[in-house]
């Protein structure tokens, strides 16, 4: 198997959590993308589901397979979210933010009951970091905001090349939500909350992608077959 194939494990095994009548938010990325394909599959079996997605490209999947959707004005509670990550530790402290829809994703995260995340055994690690972190920023004063989260992260004892995220052509990245994507190269996080909330106080920055307290449950997909991590000391169902 290869690592495409354990994210579809990994998604399968979410997507058996799903029962009629939940309201649901749908992740972004290549690994939510197996969730949102193997839901419709169930969905055109009779499930009865409405879904928020993160990102407009997860919005045009699951309308295009035929998922009912709706937005969080219309639902602002769901029952279950599920997401991929793009680092997870043994705490199910998270970086999101690769695919740049980390915003839209905490928002349901935030909404959500539960946020089951997925993934293949490759993203968990002893510490955050190696992953660049994506924060994501307006575009007004983006050089004053870059100098002001290079103060705080060293601050909160983090360093590394900050740089904005461009396109294949050259141009900026640009999210869902207009805005521009800072990658941060801190290597090693070692007190994520501390850095949040430091990152959290600076004007311009918008959203960054530690989900810190947020993941209930982490499928992973992998050589040996699913696994399941549970936050320490810590029953959901
Ligand atoms: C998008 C994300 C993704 O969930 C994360 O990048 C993981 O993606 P993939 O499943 O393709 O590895 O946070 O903003």
């Amino acid at each position: 198997m290869n690592a495409d194939e354990w994210k579809r494990q990994a998604a399968r095994r979410a997507v058996e959590m799903v029962n009629s009548g939940m309201r649901l938010g749908l992740g972004t990325g290549s690994t939510a993308a197996h969730f949102v394909d193997l839901l419709a599959e169930r969905v055109h079996q009779g499930l009865d589901v409405i879904a928020v997605p993160t990102s407009e490209a997860t919005r045009a999947q699951a309308e295009r397979l035929g998922i009912p959707l709706t937005t969080l004005d219309e639902t602002p509670r769901l029952d279950l979210t599920v997401d991929g990550a793009d680092e997870i530790d043994a705490e199910l402290r998270l970086i999101k933010g690769g695919g740049g829809a980390l915003l839209r994703e905490k928002i349901v995260a935030a909404a959500s009951d539960r946020l089951v995340v997925i993934a293949d055994k490759s993203k968990v690690v002893a510490r955050l970091g190696r992953f660049p972190l994506p924060i994501e920023v307006v575009r007004f004063g983006l050089a004053s905001t870059q100098l002001h989260i290079i103060e705080q992260a060293k601050d909160a004892g983090c360093f590394g090349r900050i740089v904005q995220r461009m396109e294949r052509d050259g141009s900026p990245f640009v999210t869902d939500n207009s805005n521009f994507i800072l990658d941060c190269a801190f290597d090693e996080i070692e007190e994520p909350e501390i850095l949040a909330d430091a990152l959290g106080v600076i004007p311009g920055v918008v959203e960054h992608g530690l989900f810190l307290g947020l993941a209930d449950l982490a499928i992973l997909g992998g050589e040996g077959g699913v696994e399941e991590l549970w936050p320490p000391e810590d029953e959901l169902f």
